[in-house]
């Protein structure tokens, strides 16, 4: 069971009791429909669902969560209207620029998931330096999916070992499950015990296919930027009910 680090803030849940996941994925949803109820632009929803997830990723750090990915950005993402994609890229920016120093005082290693390469220059940068500063820190890893897919991911990890099994360096009978966890963008790490997804949609849309294969998954009829602390309380208490039996009895 992973240690408590702190008392949760406001929701009056001791989670100190419970059974804390080691992995939290959270699938960041519903900021285009939190502006849209307000009037304003997507954009909006988008600059207000960045504050949470500063918010929530010190939370999950400060109760003793030792991986917290969230989903950014998708493979599926540059089909939006070109100044939506656009005011996103403002927003990493911006976000990447601050978080050089925002999540020192709290120790977290922060990892980029996904292909950058297809993000502008100073973006990629700022993605680099994020994780050259912060790589021997000794907190929580937060992986950032930007350009992620599940399916790209497991489409690259299959070419990496098709080449390796090409050029004889394993043979075919080695390729088993840890094998393709060693090739995915997770590397090293524990696959998510508790996936959330808030904002009511009963969709993987693509997060961590391979890695979430018993995962948990806890949708919260809440859209991402209305996201308090408290929720993740409740979704944790959630995930401590049920029972994990990974495909046993
Ligand atoms: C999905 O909601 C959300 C996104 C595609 C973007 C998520 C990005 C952030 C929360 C910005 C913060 C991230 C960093 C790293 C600064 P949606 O637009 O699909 O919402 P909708 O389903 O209501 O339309």
């Amino acid at each position: 069971m992973a240690l408590f680090k702190s008392k949760p803030k406001d929701s009056g849940i001791d989670l100190s009791e419970l059974n804390l996941p080691v992995h939290i994925g959270i699938i960041m949803d519903g900021n285009g429909r939190w502006a849209k109820k307000r009037g304003l632009p997507r954009s909006a929803g988008h600059t207000a669902g960045a504050q949470v997830f500063r918010k929530i990723t010190r939370y999950c750090s400060n109760i003793g969560i030792k991986y917290l990915t969230v989903y950014a950005f998708s493979t599926e993402n540059w089909t939006r209207p070109s100044d939506e994609v656009s005011a996103l890229l403002r927003l990493f920016k911006s976000y990447l620029q601050e978080a050089l120093d925002d999540f020192r005082d709290d120790s977290i290693v922060v990892k980029f998931i996904g292909d950058r390469s297809a993000f502008p220059k100073e973006l990629i940068e700022l993605m680099d330096d994020n994780e050259a500063i912060s790589k021997d820190r000794d907190g929580m890893v937060l992986n950032i999916a930007m350009n992620y897919g599940g399916r790209d991911e497991i489409v690259r990890a299959v070419k990496e070992i098709s080449q390796l099994a090409t050029s004889d360096d394993i043979s075919i009978e080695e390729i088993n499950d840890q094998l393709i966890s060693d090739h995915l963008y997770t590397r090293g790490q524990p696959d998510p015990d508790l996936i959330i997804r808030p904002s009511g949609e009963h969709r993987t849309s693509n997060f961590l296919l391979w890695q979430s294969a018993y995962a948990e998954y806890v949708i919260m009829d809440i859209l991402w930027p209305d996201f308090k602390e408290s929720d993740l309380d409740r979704a944790i208490v959630e995930y401590s009910k049920r029972s994990r039996r990974f495909g046993g009895v």
